[in-house]
């Protein structure tokens, strides 16, 4: 048996007598130190031979300088022995103590005085001069010192080897701790009582039965431990998504929670077509033009759509129609064709727009609510804020009845959802919507008013080419994912966000769900 078992065995036969036992008295009695007592301690709790609690105690100890005198003896009585019978003068006492006289220099004016380094001898003949004084060992008479008695014993040692009989709080401890030679240090220890399964004798508990103690028919005879069923067990490591995924998932969240139905997003390569021609964007926009949109190079020109629908697009765009007189140019069927990486999700809409107008042909209007979430890019000069690639967050509501009251209250409540419920409207201008309003909110992690998204009523000259009947209405609202992600979860540059500057463990230790509504 090991000797933890000894000890464990020494504790529970101690309290078979006993009602309770102190930590200390038993690491004492066991010769060991407290702390590898509170082991074996552990041990026996935990299978419920024993019960401890907690309790602190102060106590008296030795400092080094009370340990040095025990060992060997105090200061003063150093000097009182150190006194001859016919006494002594103090410079020979000092002598005899190998102190050094540093004879006193006249000082010149104006010369610096040198620091004299203190002597630590001299420092300790000092102290133990006073204290020999003091405690009348010796007297000093007309610069000579002689001994007050002879054979006196070494007072301060002799109460120091009687240590463990002094008690704190009394006067004798008192003027220990006042000469430095004792401390008071407060401990902590344990009291130990029976536990509900106390026997005077420990048995190991096993963690776990083995094949080898069914067989041999050992189990019959072991005991063992029960499990604990709050442990918490090991950490798992997996896959964790990117803040951007997280927010994003919250986002489609509490869209599909509005009755939104997602849109096929998974196309980054568009035609100038979808992405502007379609939304009424007149070909010369500027936002059309190199520094914001990245053109393909390879295949230059998108496959071509519907003709009937480019017609209607083309016309829309030259003479206008549903009221509008439309641009006045000359439309460029070559540069709808241009392929583009798509700079908005309002691509996405647009086509989708297209797709429910042809169903309309087929089954009757039928309302309906769209959203997409995914990558856009543009032609941006990179830093802390901006990025060519970026995520934007679109929905769409297809109603008959859909109103500028109804795109507001839809957006109030989206963002209500993701916790800020103050909002502004702005109106504002976009080509493919009318009224436009941009979005305001008053953020409460910024404490401020900050831009948060775009909306509006689609435009009669997109939504007819496209096919829609006059009396349906499209209203739609767009909004990026990095500026909300950057701002729950406080990331301060862009640019960690996306390839090697991302952090895996903050991405790890982020928590799963951002946004609270009030
Ligand atoms: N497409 C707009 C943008 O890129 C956002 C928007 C979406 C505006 C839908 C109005 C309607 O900012």
């Amino acid at each position: 048996m090991d000797q933890k078992q000894d000890h464990a065995n020494t504790i529970l036969t101690q309290l078979e007598s006993a009602e309770t036992l102190n930590s200390l008295e038993v690491a004492k009695s066991l010769s060991i130190n407290h702390q590898d007592l509170v082991g074996c301690l552990l041990q026996l709790e935990s299978a419920n031979y024993i019960k401890t609690e907690g309790l602190k105690q102060d106590q008296l100890i030795l400092t080094d300088e009370g340990n040095t005198i025990l060992n060997s003896q105090s200061g003063e009585y150093e000097i009182y022995q150190k006194v001859p019978e016919a006494g002594i003068s103090m410079v020979d006492l000092q002598k005899v103590f190998g102190i050094e006289q540093v004879p006193k220099v006249k000082q010149e004016q104006g010369e610096k005085k040198e620091k004299q380094v203190e002597d630590p001898k001299k420092r300790q003949f000092d102290q133990g001069f006073g204290n020999a004084k003091k405690m009348g060992y010796i007297k000093m008479d007309k610069g000579v010192i002689t001994k007050v008695a002879n054979d006196l014993p070494d007072k301060i040692k002799l109460e120091l080897q009687s240590f463990n009989t002094i008690k704190l709080g009394s006067q004798q401890a008192k003027l220990l701790v006042e000469r430095k030679l004792a401390m008071i240090s407060t401990i902590k220890y344990f009291e130990i009582k029976k536990g509900f399964k106390y026997a005077p004798k420990f048995r190991e508990q096993f963690a776990a039965l083995t094949t080898e103690q069914l067989l041999s028919g050992e189990w019959k005879e072991c005991e063992y431990k029960s499990i604990n069923l709050n442990a918490e067990g090991e950490k798992i490591s997996m896959g964790n998504l990117h803040p951007l995924l997280k927010v994003r998932k919250q986002f489609s969240q509490i869209l599909i929670g509005l009755g939104f139905e997602e849109m096929p997003t998974n196309q980054f390569v568009e035609s100038s077509f979808w992405n502007f021609d379609a939304l009424f964007q007149p070909q010369k926009h500027p936002a059309r033009d190199a520094h914001d949109t990245f053109f393909c190079s390879d295949p230059e020109l998108s496959e071509e759509v519907d003709t009937t629908l480019r017609d209607k697009v083309k016309s829309m765009h030259q003479t206008g129609g549903v009221g509008s007189i439309g641009y006045q140019y000359e439309w460029s069927h070559e540069e709808s064709r241009k392929n583009i990486l798509r700079t908005h999700t309002t691509a996405v809409s647009s086509k989708m727009l297209y797709r429910i107008a042809q169903q309309y042909k087929e089954k009757g209007y039928f309302p309906k609510k769209y959203f997409s979430i995914d990558k856009v890019f543009r032609n941006e000069t990179l830093d802390a804020t901006h990025l060519a690639e970026f995520h934007q967050i679109e929905g769409v509501v297809i109603d008959k009845n859909a109103s500028l009251g109804q795109l507001m209250g839809i957006i109030r409540e989206f963002f209500r959802q993701i916790g800020i419920n103050k909002l502004w409207f702005k109106p504002t201008y976009n080509p493919y919507t009318e009224p436009s309003m941009e979005i305001y909110g008053y953020h409460p992690v910024l404490k401020k008013k900050v831009e948060i998204g775009n909306s509006g009523v689609f435009r009669p000259e997109m939504l007819a080419p496209l096919g829609f009947p006059e009396d349906v209405n499209v209203i739609a609202w767009g909004l990026g994912l990095e500026r909300p992600t950057m701002i729950y979860y406080d990331i301060r540059d862009i640019r960690t966000m996306v390839g090697p500057e991302v952090k895996v463990e903050t991405v790890r230790s982020n928590a799963f769900c951002v946004f609270e509504s009030k």
